[in-house]
Order: structure tokens, then sequence, then C-alpha cells
């Protein structure tokens, strides 16, 4: 058989090395140590580590890329990105929406991510961000899954007219039911509205993502009240909690009771390293809260634990590249996540933990999903991560959809190499995992 495309001398996540993978009609065909057969294409991964791609599970596209319009969040604190919204909101087109979007998609994919779940603000009676991504959605089809949220950003019983204009989204195609139970105005109502998004979850057989908890509150309880729902309508395994921050303030016996019932519930969760270590902790004094909810205590529960970017270059945060390997680092860091497991682990998080909150199909490196991977300029997962490292090759559907040129440097040192690889730097022992039977 001539195949489309094989990959050669790969290492894989689960630590096998010197493998190939042949792909043939956009999926993958065969993963062995040597493939003896014609292909259209082969790229060579000298050893380089091939992975499915890069997923996120939580983003914002409607807000994306917009740093300095109308103007710059100045102090860079959640109150005045706040105010920054709100005066972008109502000024902005869906053709800006959409140009923003499509130029963030571009990075996307040249750092190697293939999913993107962005929340989109439904709290507009003109739902222009959900016109403008309904669009994208479709135009980057080819080359990036989109998964579109409807958020109400203002409440949907906060604001008068959020849950009209929440049902309105859906009914035009929106995929998952948002919702911000900490912002309405009491705890009470913050309940009321869980149950409520719920149960248009359930009736029109939608997932659930929710904007849980994300304060340093050490009351707030609408996790809990999002599990009991879950399962009360029988949702398990498509709700998912996104940064759930007020964990990281609770008492502790209150949490011995929580963790288990979220893992009952099989909620999945989803916190926001990056914008959470910015955001959290604000109105401390020394010492400051870190606000990252408790990974490695709700993993070790059972629980399916992915990270999410949230937010590049608006007016919540500033900066931001695309790069999940910088989300896995921080989250990594601020979980004290530091084992050889659990560092690994961080891999899994923005990789198959973040593609099952998304409930993506076919997704990983085996015979018959999807021929989507990229090839990263690192021996391991761990290097990965620790190098944020080079996408040298970006494939969708057995097609090179981007490639970064190696990273190398030429040094003019007296009697050292006369060039560098960071790669080259990995430990001779790699972290691996037994491979998949
Ligand atoms: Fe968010």
């Amino acid at each position: 058989m001539r195949f489309d495309l094989i990959v050669t001398n790969a290492s894989l996540p689960n630590g096998q090395t010197g493998m190939s993978v042949a792909c043939k009609g956009g999926k993958i065909t065969e993963i062995a140590r040597c493939i003896d057969a014609e292909a259209q294409e082969v790229i060579d991964a000298q050893g380089y580590l091939l992975s499915p791609p890069l997923i996120d599970p939580h983003f914002h596209m409607d807000a994306t890329l917009s740093l300095g319009t109308p103007r710059m969040n100045v102090s860079g604190t959640l109150l005045e990105g706040i105010a920054l919204w709100g005066e972008l909101k109502p000024v902005q087109s869906v053709e800006q929406i959409m140009e923003r979007a499509l130029r963030y998609c571009d990075l996307a994919v040249s750092m190697g991510i293939g999913a993107i779940r962005t929340h989109v603000d439904i709290c507009d009676d003109e739902l222009k961000g959900v016109d403008a991504l309904l669009e994208v959605r479709r135009k980057v089809a080819p080359y990036l899954d989109l998964q579109l949220v409807a958020f109400p950003q203002d409440g949907v019983l906060r604001d008068p007219s959020a849950l009209e204009n929440l049902t309105r989204a859906l009914d035009r195609g929106v995929d998952v039911v948002g919702g911000i139970p900490h912002f309405e105005r009491t705890m009470q109502d913050g309940a009321q509205s869980v149950r409520i998004l719920c149960e248009i979850a359930e009736k029109r057989g939608l997932m659930v993502d929710m904007h849980c908890d994300e304060s340093d509150d050490p009351h707030s309880r609408h996790v809990e009240t999002l599990a009991s729902e879950t399962m009360r309508l029988g949702l398990q395994g498509r709700v998912t909690g996104s940064h759930l921050t007020s964990m990281h303030s609770m008492d502790n016996y209150y949490v011995s009771k929580l963790i288990p019932l979220i893992a009952e519930a099989g909620l999945h969760a989803l916190p926001n390293p990056l914008i959470n270590i910015m955001l959290q902790g604000r109105h401390d004094t020394y010492p400051k809260r870190r606000g990252q909810t408790r990974i490695p205590e709700l993993r070790d529960a059972g629980v399916n634990v992915g990270f999410g970017q949230d937010c590049v270059m608006d007016p919540w945060y500033s900066l931001g590249t695309a790069d999940m390997l910088d989300v896995a680092l921080m989250g990594l860091h601020v979980g004290q996540l530091s084992s050889r497991a659990d560092m690994r682990w961080c891999f899994d998080a923005v990789t198959e933990n973040s593609a099952r909150i998304m409930g993506l199909e076919n997704y990983g490196l085996k015979a018959g999903s999807d021929a989507n991977f990229i090839l990263l300029q690192a021996q391991d997962p761990i290097d990965a991560i620790r190098l944020r490292a080079n996408r040298l090759y970006v494939v969708r559907r057995g097609r090179i959809i981007a490639r970064n040129s190696p990273r190398a440097c030429t040094l003019h040192l007296p009697n050292r190499p006369d060039s560098l690889d960071p790669a080259q730097y990995a430990p001779k022992t790699v972290a691996t995992r037994p491979a998949a039977s």
C-alpha cells in the first residue's frame, strides 16, 4: 500500500522510541517499529517526540488580541479589565471579532493546538460574538476544531436579557451551556443559575462548562451545586467546572467531602494556571494565596483534570502566546507538581485530559484515529514542557499544515562545539509510561 504520509524514528509520549506512524485517508493506519512502505510524504522525526495535538479547553476568543482596544489595561487588574471589556463590547463589529479570532487561530495552529473550546459572551443583545465565532468555527473547521460555549458573562439571572440571549445563541448552533454562578447577586441566585442552566443542557442534550467559584471566597459553594445537579439530571461526564479557584481557600474538612462528590458526579475540573496566578489573592497582603484549585487531590480522587489558557492579549491578560506548554509549565510550578510522575501528568493535562473534557472523538496516537499530531523538538513529554518545545511539524488529517524551523544556536566559543540544540540536554533516562498494549 502507498501511504499519504509516514513519520519515521519518532519517540512517543508512552516512552516508545524509534517508532513509525503511517497515515492514509486522513487516518492513522499503523504504528509500528518499522513500516516498510511507500508514502507520498515522509517525515524523519530524528528521535523527537510525536504527540497528539495540544488542546485548549478554555478560551475567550471573542476578546482575544484586543489588547490596546480601545485602550490599554494600565493597572493590569481584573477590575480595569472588566471595565475595558464593557467599553469594547458595544463598539466592536462582527467583522473585527472575526478578524482577530482568525488571526488567533493562525497562531494557535502554529503552536500545535488542534482544538479549542471558547466561551462567547452572550450578554449582548446583538449576539455579535456569537455570529462572529459561528462563522469562524465554519471557516477553521478544516484545520482546527472549535467548540463554542454560551457564556453569560454578566450573570444569567443578574442580566435581565441573558437567559433569552443564551437560548437564542444555542438555537443558532452554539455547542455548550456556560454559566458564572459566583457572579450572580447572591449565593442563592448562583445556585438557581446552576439549576436553570443544567436543565437547559439536559433538555437539549448538550455539555455544560461553567466558570465556577472563580474567587478567593472560602465559602463559595457552587461546584457542590454543579455536582449535585449533574447527578440529578444524569449529566455525568458531560459537565466541567472551570477555574474552581475558591477550592484553594476552602476549609480542608469541607473539601474532604467535596472532592468525592465531584468525582462521584463525573465532573471534569479545568484550572487556568496563567490567568489565575495573575488574578487571585489580590485582596491578600502577605502571605498571598495562589488561587489554583487542588489539582493533585482532584486527580488522585479520579477526577479528570485538564489545563486551559483562558486569555491571550485581551482586557484581562496582556500576555500569552497560544502555548499550551507554557500553561502546563505554570500549572506545574503553582501546583508544585515536581515529581517525575506529576510533571509527566502535566503533559496529559494539555493533551489527553483536555481532549476528554471537549469530548473529542478519534483523538490520540493509535490506529484508526484521525491523523492529527505534532512533532516537538524534545525527547520526551517532561522535556517538552521544560523547553516549551518548538513545534517542528503540525499535521492535520495526514497533511502538514504548519512547520517551524528547528531551534538551534551557532556558537563562537573557544574549544567548544560550534552549535547547540536545546533538545539535546534531556536526561539520558527519559520519563516513560508503560507502552499501551
Ligand atoms: Fe474564562
